[in-house]
């Protein structure tokens, strides 16, 4: 087995590498038409234009042509017809052609495609819309003097847990439309993930916003919590209150910090998951109890942390989450750290007694938990944390990224337009994380068997992808020969180039949480545990509330070129990959399964 990179000892030994000013240029989602972007202009949005930088196969222009739904389908054709055939395609910029603008909240909850509008009839958990503003400013960096450092949430002080059970308290005390109230504070979250807003600032007023499931994940969640965190702190007077991190990615931090049980806490929530109250976190929980030992849960977890955080994203859109521009739905799929642990994490401190897992383990609610606020401190964390280990591993350079826009209410009440390009530093916003030990970065997974020849024997028994009649459902465990593009490669090509699995156009009832194991040259797949190298990911969904619209599709991939490294596979033309349904996949539908280099 390979040793650990020198930067990921360097990391582990107290993640003191600096940040990296100097960015290398990141190739677009790979399964998609590179550099393609839909541009149009406000008024006449029906007659989009499309500019891409390179011809790209039919294949790949499908799920772009697709995604644009809400456009007049012919026009996109021609659209893309004319381009194909235009001559030379590299001199077309698409340098910042659509970047997502920030919503107009004045126009929250009017939403073309559900019809609804805020009232008495407004469905439970749409109605989520902020008061309005007569002015926006644009964001600042903060001139504080002070620095706020988050804490792990588990070694908080009691001083420490009384200032955050206070500002909790008087963020809660707040008059209801006070925009810093606890609960206007909760509807941000579902604002921008259950419909409320639209693209209508962008020029596409019929395709709703999205912050999951993408690139924006992580930016838009660390916005969320720096206007959060600063709320707090001026509630109670105290400028460096930092919010603290739910640690559970190491093994003291793995329970719910006890003092979110006080119920006379405002840190207290009724709304979790009665037995998991005291116990350890399952970071990959599959939607229902476990009979895994709390041993083999943290051994578990700290695979999975490696798996997740080191394996499955060695490149920015492995990491971030693919492309997603104006015009379009977050399709290209979300971050190897979205998928897992975050989503897992939700569900699992979520109340199975509440119709829809409230509050954590559905997305309208999540935010009335405050518990959220400390398990996207520790997902934040992983940002920063994923950005020390070196090489490929810095923030995603495509302007569209960067100038994409969010709004939000500061500590003053004042509506705020802030921009990607201005989260990427964490120094910069004036806070970063307590150092604390990062045992995952050693629980590198081990092969149950290396060499095993599996997918060769299982040629002839078991259908190749090119055998199979996409769409498949996966109602049961799905068995696939995937054949490798390139195999024995040489290890300078191994490094620059990283192969990846890609599971393509999974459809899934967005109203459920949705979770599938993926496993590579498994020969007992239903007993490999996270610990083991055949494990090879997850694709998890939280459920989230639409008045419209019920199905969701979008893209999972996993890094292969350590897997079958470890697997010493690595010379093998075939990979037998195995996708085991764990939770809502009764009538989930895939539309392929191949293998990409990026
Ligand atoms: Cu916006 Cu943890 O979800």
């Amino acid at each position: 087995m390979a040793s650990l990179p020198s930067p990921i000892a360097a990391a582990a030994a107290g993640f003191t590498t600096p940040y990296s000013s100097s960015f290398t240029t990141v190739s677009s989602w790979p399964l998609f038409s590179k550099k393609c972007s839909i541009k149009s202009p406000k008024q006449t949005h029906h007659y989009g234009v499309i500019k891409c930088n390179a011809t790209d196969s039919e294949n790949n222009q499908k799920p772009v042509i697709e995604s644009l739904n809400n456009l007049d389908r012919r026009n996109v054709l021609l659209g893309l017809g004319g381009i194909a055939g235009a001559v030379n395609l590299t001199s077309v910029p698409s340098v910042g052609a659509s970047p997502l603008v920030a919503p107009d909240i004045s126009n929250c909850g009017i939403n073309p495609l559900t019809g609804f509008k805020p009232g008495p009839d407004t469905p439970e958990g749409t109605d989520c819309c902020p008061p309005d503003s007569t002015q926006i400013v644009d964001f600042q960096f903060p001139k504080d003097e002070v620095f706020r450092v988050r804490p792990a949430a588990h070694l908080l002080s009691p001083s420490y847990i009384a200032k955050f059970n206070l500002a909790i308290k008087r963020m809660k005390e707040l008059p209801a439309d006070d925009p810093r109230n606890f609960l206007q504070q909760a509807h941000i979250h579902c604002a921008y993930c259950n419909g409320a807003y639209t693209q209508s600032s962008s020029g596409f007023p019929d395709v709703e916003i999205q912050i999951h499931n993408s690139w924006l994940f992580f930016p838009f969640h660390r916005w969320y919590l720096y206007f959060y965190e600063r709320i707090l702190g001026s509630l109670i007077d105290d400028p460096t209150f930092g919010l603290p991190f739910w640690n559970w990615d190491t093994p003291a931090g793995m329970t719910i910090p006890n003092y979110f049980n006080d119920s006379s806490s405002a840190l207290f929530d009724s709304k979790r998951n009665q037995a998991n109250l005291t116990a350890v976190v399952d970071l990959g929980y599959n939607g229902t109890p476990s009979t895994t030992s709390d041993l083999e849960k943290v051994t578990n977890n700290l695979a999975i942390m490696y798996r997740q955080v080191v394996t499955n994203a060695t490149d920015p859109t492995l990491f971030f989450g693919g492309e997603y521009r104006a015009g379009s739905e977050p399709i290209n799929g979300g971050g190897s750290v979205e998928q897992i642990p975050h989503t897992p994490v939700h569900r699992w401190v979520g109340d199975p007694r509440e119709l829809n897992g409230e509050d954590l383990g559905n997305f309208y609610s999540a935010g009335r938990d405050t518990l959220f606020y400390c398990h996207h401190s520790n997902v934040d964390r992983m940002w920063s944390l994923w950005k020390t280990l070196g090489g490929k591993h810095q923030d995603i350079t495509d302007p569209d990224f960067l100038n994409t826009s969010f709004v939000f209410y500061d500590e003053k009440k004042t509506l705020v337009r802030v921009y990607v390009k201005d989260s990427l530093r964490t120094n910069q916003l004036g806070y970063d994380y307590q150092r604390v030990d990062v045992p995952w970065l050693n629980s590198r997974p081990v092969p149950r068997t290396q060499k095993s020849g599996i997918a060769r024997r299982s040629i002839g028994l078991v259908k190749k992808v090119s055998e199979t009649s996409f769409p498949v459902k996966l109602n049961k465990t799905i068995r696939v020969l995937v054949t490798r593009p390139k195999s024995s490669k040489t290890q300078e090509e191994k490094e620059n180039e990283q192969e990846v699995l890609v599971v393509q156009g999974i459809e899934y009832d967005s109203q459920q949480y949705v979770k599938f194991d993926v496993y590579v040259n498994d020969e007992d797949d239903d007993n490999t545990s996270p610990a083991q190298t055949e494990y090879a990911g997850s694709f998890a969904q939280l459920p989230h509330k639409h008045k419209g619209k019920l199905k969701s599709k979008t893209n999972f991939r996993a890094g292969l070129t350590e897997l079958l490294e470890d697997l010493e596979a690595d010379d093998d033309e075939t990979i037998l990959v195995t996708l085991i349904p764990r939770s809502g996949c009764g009538d989930v539908t895939i539309e392929g399964i191949n293998i990409i280099y990026v």
